[in-house]
């Protein structure tokens, strides 16, 4: 489906829509006008935050452990740019055409203003582990646009969301914490091409298809759980559980499938590789953290009961004990208006 880039496709315009479709791309092109209407100037606001807060300072092991994951959020920006365009390029259909492009705008600003941030943090970035490596080039090189989209738009969107939340909560550093609403409000945004456009695709999948998607997706996932746990001293340095990660988002993907659910009733309620997943996580960054120090087998045996349903996994134990849900910022996804 990707890549032939062949004549203008002059038959854009002949699409014949039901109401439902033709709502649909109403909300992709409203991400485009939306995100012209909410368009920010980079320089000018880290400039005003510097201004204000002054000069980011930290301790050396804070700054650096900020600044390791904050360079993977970084590459990420200059991934989500590049398969953004890749988007903007080979969709077809004129409002889903226009959301991918008002997206690589906002990538490119994303880019920019990260690695401005983190050379007045004083780090320059490091290079990217090989899971989170992994998570971007999977989802650069895929030829499929069910894939690209499932990987950008309702994964690494969602993944970056849920990092930008947990470190504003900490208020870690005062010029990131006022610098990352900006970012969440345009990555919600993105996230809105995703829920549009996948479902669609999907439904005209072969049963073979649909399972190769699955794969991808459990792939890409597990990939980024491991990436999380080699992040994880990175983490624990600044204030971060990855645990509280993991709820908030395990969280944020619950609330986008009630979203695809919305706009396709028949999208699957709890999916078995969701508590798959759910049982890799407590394998990973088991119940009570790395003080519970559990035996391999313990740890093996949990899991499969977190699968099996037998015992909570890290999203219903977590959502119990934290209040955060009002300041997510999914929920306001401007794939309304
Ligand atoms: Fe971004
Ligand atoms: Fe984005």
């Amino acid at each position: 489906m990707l890549w032939s880039r062949s004549a203008l496709p002059y038959d854009m315009f002949d699409v014949h829509h039901t109401d439902r479709e033709a709502r649909r791309a109403r909300r992709m092109e409203s991400i485009y006008h939306v995100g012209q209407d909410r368009i920010w100037d980079g320089r000018d606001v880290l400039a005003t935050l510097i201004d204000r807060h002054g000069k980011p300072r930290l301790a050396d092991r804070e700054r650096r452990a900020l600044s390791r994951i904050f360079s993977v959020i970084m590459w990420g920006e200059l991934a989500a740019w590049k398969i953004s365009a890749q988007l903007a390029d080979v969709i077809v259909p004129l409002p889903a055409k226009l959301a991918a492009s008002s997206q690589v705008h906002d990538e490119a600003r994303h880019f920019y203003v990260m690695h401005d941030y983190l050379e007045a943090l004083g780090e320059k970035p490091p290079e990217l582990d090989k899971w989170s490596r992994r998570v971007l080039t999977m989802t650069l090189g895929t030829k499929s646009l069910a894939k690209k989209l499932l990987g950008m738009q309702l994964t690494i969107e969602t993944i970056a969301l849920t990092i930008f939340q947990r470190v504003r909560e900490l208020q870690v550093e005062p010029v990131l914490s006022e610098l990352l609403p900006y970012y969440e409000r345009d990555e919600a945004r993105h996230v809105g091409l995703g829920i549009q456009m996948l479902p669609s695709l999907i439904a005209k999948m072969s049963f073979a298809e649909r399972v190769d998607l699955a794969i991808f997706h459990l792939d890409l996932y597990g990939s980024a759980v491991m990436s999380l746990k080699s992040l994880e001293p990175s983490l624990v340095s600044i204030g971060v559980d990855p645990r509280s990660l993991l709820a908030i988002g395990f969280r944020k993907q619950s609330d986008i499938d009630d979203m695809l659910r919305e706009e396709f009733p028949s999208w699957p309620q709890d999916p078995p590789e969701q508590r798959l997943f759910a049982g890799f996580c407590e394998l990973l960054f088991p119940t009570g953290g790395p003080d519970a120090k559990l035996s391999s087998r313990a740890r093996v045996r949990a899991a499969l009961e977190v699968i099996r349903r037998r015992r909570p996994g890290v999203l219903e134990i977590e959502a119990d004990k934290r209040a955060s849900r009002r300041t997510d910022n999914l929920s306001r996804a401007a794939v309304d208006g």
